[in-house]
C-alpha cells in the first residue's frame, strides 16, 4: 500500500500527471462511484438511459467500502485514462462480457469491442460489458463507450509488495514460469477521463445483483415470451406462415410467437421497413388473424436504410458518413434520427399489432459495418456508436411498447452495460453447442440474456447423429431465456428429425410446464437483479476445488495458481433459477461428469438423491438432459398448454418439492402482459413445504391478495423424493 502511494507520487512528479488514489463516493446502497479525469458525457449509461432501481438496491444487505478500494488509482496520460484496481493473489475474476469459451478471466488481455463473435475470447463479442466480478465478492464497472483495453490480472508493477525480490532462475529451476502473478486489474481507456463504479457483495452474486439493479434491474418478459418461438424461412409468405402455425397446432407442439425474417420487407440489407406487398398483401389483417389464434409476430430488421425506404431522404442528413450494404447508418444517438426510425417502425408495424423485433447486424463484423474513420452528424465518433448501437436500437424498440403499456420480448445481436433492463435476448450465427452454453453462463455476469438457438443438424452427420444433435441442442435451448428454432435458412421444424420427434415434443411441452417457475425466476431478475441463468461460480456451496484434485494452491508468489484453475474451469453446466442445475449433453457424448455444489442434490425427473458436493458421472440416454434440483427445491409447474396463459386466464399448478428439507418459495404473479406491475399490480405468494407432526411433508400456498392479478387455479403438491 505504502509502496503504491510512493509510486503514485513518483509518477505524478515525473509525468506531471494527476495520478491519484480513486476517491469513492457512495451513490447507492453498496455502490460507489470514482472519477478519473473528465469523463465523457456520452457513456454506456447515458446512451442506454439506465437509472438505478433504488427500491431493489435498498433491500440489499448493508455494505461498507471494501478495504482494497483505497489501493485503486487512476490517471490520464496522453489522452488515455489508466485505472488500476488491486487484485488479491487468491482471487478469480469473471465477466467482461459475453465470452464463449472461458469463464475465468484472470490473466487475460482483452480489448472490449462490440463485434460478431469469432473464437477465441479476446474481448470482441456481442456484449463486451466492462464489468467484472471477483470471487472475493465485489464488482467493478467502467462506464465508458470506448474500446477498453483490459489487463485482467496480468502485469506487475516494480514497486509491488508482491514482487519477489529474488525471482526464480530459469536455467536451474524447472518450476520457473513465464507468467507473473499479477496483483491488479488494469485498464487503458482511450478517453481523458472515466467513471468507475464499485459494487459491494458480500457474495459475488450480491455484486452481480447490485450491478443489475444499478442499471435498472433485469427484464421481466411477458409470459408469452417464455413460451416457444419459431422463426420461419426468409421468403415465407403469409400463407406459408398460416400453414406452419396450423401444423404446430395439429401436431400438438406449443407455439407463442413466430419470427418473420427479412422477406417481410420489400427491401432488406439495406432495409425499407415496409411490407413486401406480394408476400404480405394485407399485413394488418394477417397480424390480427394471428393474434386471434394467440400467435404473436416478431419482425427481423437491421437499421440500415435502403434508398427505397420512405424515410431515406429525411434520414440522409441524419446518418453517418459511411454506408452499410449501400444503406444509410442512422445516427441513433441524435433524437431526430432516433425518432424518424422509431416513428417509421411504429406506423408500419407496432400500430398494426406486431409484438416485437429481432434487431440484427448491430454488432459487426468489421467487414460489414461502418469503419472507425466514419463520422456522424451528432459529432460522436464511430467507436462510440459501435459500442452503443445495440443499446440504442433496444431502447428505441422497447419504448415503442412501453408507450403502449405492452411488454415485448425480442432478439438483438449487440448490447452493452446499461442494457440490463431491456427485454432482449442476444443470439448470433456461430453454432458451437458447447460454446453456446459457456455464453449462457457468461450472460449472467454481463447483465444480458443469451439464447443457444437451434437451427439444424450439420449436413455431413449421419441420420442418427443428426437426430441426436437436434435433441441435444433442443434440450439445452429449453433451459434458456428464449426457447427457439431459428429456421430462417434451414426451414426446420421441431419434428424435422422423425426418429426423435417424440423426445423433442416432450421437451417443448416441458418448457411450457416450467413457465410458472421461469416467470418467477425472471421476476427475481427484475426486482432483485438475480440473473435467471448463471454460472456455478455464483452458486453457494460450489467449490472449484471439487472440480479438480490437482489444482495448484500454491502460496509461493512465483507459482501461478491460476494456470491450472483456468484449465479446469466449469463452463458446461449452469444454474437455471435458484433450484435447477442443468448439465447439457453434447452430440457424441454418452456420459458426462457434473460437479455438484455442497448440499443434497436430486434428479429432476425421478426425485432420487444423486450426491452432495461431489463430482458425479451421469449416463442419461437421449431422452434426458441431466437436470438436478437442490434439496428443498420447489418447482411450480403448469399443464403443458400450447400457448402461454393470457392476462386474466387462470391455470392449475402442480408444485413439485424435491429432497427432504422444509422450504419456502415466493411465487410471482401479475397480468403477464403489461407494465401495471410497476404500479404495484403484482403479488408474491408464499409456497411452504413443511413436515407435519408425523414427519410427513405438507405443502401450502398463501391466499391471493385481493384486487391483485391472480393466475393460479387449483394447486396440487407433488413430493418427488420418496
Ligand atoms: C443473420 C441472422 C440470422 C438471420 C439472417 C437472416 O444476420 O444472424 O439469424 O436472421 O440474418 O438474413
Amino acid at each position: 500500500m505504502i509502496r503504491k502511494i510512493q509510486l503514485l507520487f513518483v509518477l505524478c512528479v515525473a509525468m506531471q500527471l494527476s495520478a491519484a488514489e480513486i476517491k469513492w463516493e457512495l451513490v447507492q446502497p453498496g455502490v460507489w462511484r470514482g472519477v478519473i479525469g473528465t469523463p465523457e458525457a456520452y457513456s454506456l449509461l447515458s446512451a442506454s438511459g439506465a437509472t438505478p432501481y433504488t427500491e431493489g438496491l435498498n433491500k440489499m444487505p448493508q455494505a461498507s467500502l471494501p478495504a482494497f478500494a483505497s489501493g485503486a488509482f487512476g490517471f490520464v496520460q496522453n489522452k488515455n485514462t489508466v485505472i488500476s484496481i488491486p487484485l488479491g493473489l487468491e482471487e478469480q475474476i469473471y465477466g467482461f462480457g459475453l465470452n464463449f469459451q472461458t469463464v475465468h478471466q484472470r490473466g487475460k488481455i482483452l480489448q472490449l469491442h462490440v463485434d460478431h463473435y469469432r473464437a477465441p475470447d479476446n474481448g470482441r463479442n456481442h456484449c463486451p460489458t466492462p464489468f467484472y466480478v471477483s470471487s472475493d465478492g465485489y464488482g467493478v464497472f467502467v462506464n465508458s463507450a470506448r474500446y477498453i483495453k483490459v489487463y485482467a490480472g496480468y502485469g506487475l508493477r516494480k514497486d509491488s509488495p508482491n514482487r519477489p525480490l529474488s525471482p526464480k532462475d530459469r536455467t536451474t529451476d524447472r518450476t520457473w514460469s513465464s507468467v507473473q502473478v499479477s496483483d491488479a486489474v488494469e485498464m487503458l481507456i482511450p478517453a481523458e477521463g472515466v467513471e468507475v463504479y464499485l459494487f459491494a457483495g458480500p457474495t459475488p452474486m450480491d455484486a452481480v445483483r447490485r450491478f443489475n439493479l444499478f442499471c435498472g434491474g433485469g427484464t421481466l418478459p411477458p409470459r408469452w415470451g417464455l413460451g416457444f418461438t419459431q422463426r420461419v424461412p426468409t421468403r415465407f409468405s403469409d400463407e406459408e406462415v398460416r400453414n406452419e402455425v396450423a401444423q404446430f397446432d395439429e401436431k400438438g407442439f406449443p407455439l407463442d410467437f413466430v419470427g418473420l425474417e427479412p422477406g417481410w420487407q420489400s427491401r432488406a440489407y439495406p432495409c425499407s421497413f415496409e411490407w413486401d406487398e406480394v408476400r404480405f398483401p394485407n399485413p394488418a389483417e394477417f397480424t390480427k388473424e394471428m393474434l386471434e389464434k394467440g400467435i404473436r409476430l416478431n419482425l427481423w430488421t437491421n437499421p440500415y436504410v435502403s434508398p427505397e425506404s420512405g424515410i431515406y431522404e429525411e434520414m440522409f442528413p441524419l446518418s453517418g458518413s459511411h454506408t452499410v450494404w449501400y444503406g444509410l447508418v442512422p445516427d441513433l444517438s441524435m433524437p431526430a434520427a432516433y425518432n424518424l426510425w422509431k416513428d417509421k417502425l411504429r406506423k408500419e408495424t407496432v400500430e398494426i399489432g406486431i409484438s416485437g423485433f429481432k434487431v440484427d447486424e448491430v454488432d459487426g463484423y468489421d467487414r460489414y459495418l461502418w469503419p472507425d474513420v466514419a463520422t456522424f452528424p451528432s459529432g460522436r465518433d464511430s467507436e462510440q456508436l459501435r459500442q452503443t448501437y445495440g443499446l440504442l436500437v433496444q431502447k428505441l424498440t422497447y419504448e415503442l411498447y412501453k408507450e403502449r403499456n405492452e411488454r415485448t420480448f425480442g432478439l438483438v445481436r449487440a448490447s452493452n452495460a446499461g442494457g440490463n433492463s431491456f427485454p432482449y435476448v442476444i443470439y448470433n450465427d456461430y453454432y458451437d453447442h458447447r460454446d453456446f452454453i459457456t455464453a449462457l453462463i457468461n450472460s449472467g455476469f454481463s447483465g444480458v440474456l443469451w439464447t443457444p438457438e437451434v437451427r439444424n443438424a450439420p449436413r455431413d452427420f449421419s441420420e442418427e447423429r443428426k437426430g441426436e444433435d437436434w435433441v441435444r441442442r433442443f434440450q439445452s435451448n429449453i433451459f434458456s431465456p428464449m426457447a427457439m428454432i431459428n429456421a430462417w435458412s434451414s426451414g426446420t421444424k421441431p419434428w424435422s428429425y422423425p426418429a426423435v420427434t417424440e423426445i423433442v415434443k416432450d421437451f417443448a411441452l416441458l418448457r411450457m410446464r416450467l413457465m410458472p417457475y421461469f416467470y418467477t425466476e425472471f421476476a427475481k431478475y427484475r426486482f432483485e437483479g438475480t440473473p435467471p441463468f448463471r454460472a456455478m461460480n455464483l452458486e453457494p456451496g460450489f467449490n472449484i476445488n471439487t472440480a479438480t484434485s490437482t489444482e495448484m494452491r500454491s502460496t509461493s508468489l512465483e507459482d501461478n495458481p491460476y494456470l491450472e484453475a483456468v484449465r479446469r474451469e466449469i463452463k458446461d453446466q449452469y444454474m437455471a433459477g435458484d433450484y435447477l442445475l442443468v448439465a447439457p449433453m453434447f452430440t457424441g457424448d454418452i456420459e458426462r461428469t457434473v460437479v455438484l455444489p455442497m448440499g443434497d442434490w436430486y434428479d429432476f425427473y425421478t426425485g432420487e438423491f444423486v450426491g452432495n458436493g461431489e463430482r458425479i458421472t451421469v449416463k442419461p440416454g437421449l431422452e434426458k438432459i441431466p437436470v438436478f434440483v437442490k434439496d428443498g427445491g420447489i418447482i411450480p409447474m403448469m399443464p403443458p398448454l400450447l400457448r402461454a396463459p393470457k392476462a386474466g386466464q387462470t391455470v392449475d399448478l402442480t408444485i413439485r418439492h424435491y429432497g427432504k428439507a422444509n422450504s419456502t418459495y415466493n411465487l410471482y404473479d401479475d397480468d403477464g402482459e403489461t407494465f401495471d406491475y410497476e404500479k404495484g399490480a403484482y403479488t408474491w405468494r408464499t409456497i411452504k413445504v413443511e413436515r407435519d407432526r408425523n414427519g410427513v411433508l405438507r405443502g401450502s400456498i398463501s391466499a391471493p391478495e385481493r384486487g391483485k392479478p391472480n393466475t393460479v387455479g387449483k394447486v396440487t403438491f407433488e413430493f418427488m423424493t420418496k
